[in-house]
């Protein structure tokens, strides 16, 4: 069986100066997934595991790298879905957590269900997550970027990241976390944790992870539209790319988006002016990263078939 694993690390601008960063981040994201499912482990387990790197990765909107809410605070959402069962669980607004999609986990786990605000902080004390205290998630990178942006009335990007996969038992599954925005009021819940929306598993057609404006994604539940597009034995670079057609034609929105179907095979799209990926399939002898699709293109990767 063929294994594969593709993870982002947000849709945004990403400056040359930064693409290097970015790039590592998710490249040791892939390699976590990847050494989970070369050992036998579970898609689901290898995308918990590539998330949980970039979590703890200030580059990236997650975990230690959230963006502050409107109020200067960080409120994380994650959520994780498992394409056999079609089980989603997650979590949205959670405060003072180390790992939000350990604790999304743990609720598909417990009674896949998605879980808010101290409910889902209730939730991770008793389940046995790692908690900190909230001002703990707040990196001193994105307090400053946070107070800047404040005061020239700046919005930031959607970024946030996320991760499929398949395993040898040829299961899918779908993961994505996230900081919100520094506009974000609190209490706001975007895509990310929404199945359907920031992710969707099917296990007889493929698995997906969003990036971008969470009110556009959900308003066309992109991320099934992505896995449905795969009807027929689309690739997925192309299904992924008519779900940003559908994005941009219906509501104008901005997002990108990753991929993979029941073969292996991997696919990606953006319409913001970078997203930085990683993937590896069984083809690969080493993961690659590219933070736009034309460099994708340039080098000609022909390793998206499993
Ligand atoms: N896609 C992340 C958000 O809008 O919250």
């Amino acid at each position: 069986m063929n294994l594969a694993i593709m993870v982002h690390g947000g849709a945004k601008e990403i400056y040359a100066d930064e693409a290097e960063t970015h790039k590592a981040g998710c490249l040791q994201a892939t390699q976590a997934g990847w050494d989970v499912l070369a050992r036998g482990g579970s898609a689901l387990d290898a995308v918990e595991a590539a998330v949980r790197v970039l979590e703890d990765d200030p580059t990236f909107n997650a975990g230690f790298g959230s963006e502050l809410n409107s109020a200067g605070e960080v409120e994380m959402c994650a959520a994780l879905m498992d394409g056999a069962s079609l089980g989603a669980g997650g979590v949205g607004a959670i405060q003072g957590v180390r790992h939000p999609i350990t604790v999304a986990r743990r609720v598909l786990e417990d009674e896949p269900t998605l879980l808010v605000s101290h409910g889902a902080r209730r939730f991770a004390e008793t389940h046995g997550a790692e908690l900190c205290d909230p001002a703990q998630m707040v990196s001193e990178g994105k307090r400053r970027e946070w107070e800047r942006k404040r005061a020239a009335g700046q919005r930031s990007g959607h970024d946030t990241v996320g991760c499929v996969a398949l395993d040898r038992d040829g299961n899918l599954a779908a993961g994505t976390s996230t900081g919100g925005t520094n506009t974000n009021p609190p209490g706001r819940l975007g895509d990310s944790p929404l199945p359907g929306c920031g992710l969707y598993a099917d296990g007889t057609l493929g698995a997906c992870s969003m990036t971008g404006d969470g009110e556009s994604i959900a308003r066309v539940v992109l991320a099934k539209t992505a896995v449905d597009l795969l009807d027929g034995g689309r690739h997925p670079d192309e299904a992924a790319q008519r779900a940003m057609d559908v994005l941009r034609e219906r509501v104008d929105g901005r997002a990108g988006c990753i991929l993979i179907d029941t073969a292996g095979r991997i696919g990606w799209a953006h319409n913001e002016p970078n997203i930085a990926v990683a993937y590896r399939t069984s083809a690969m002898d080493a993961p690659h990263a590219f933070v736009h699709k034309c460099e994708e293109q340039r080098e000609g990767s022909s390793e998206h078939a499993a």
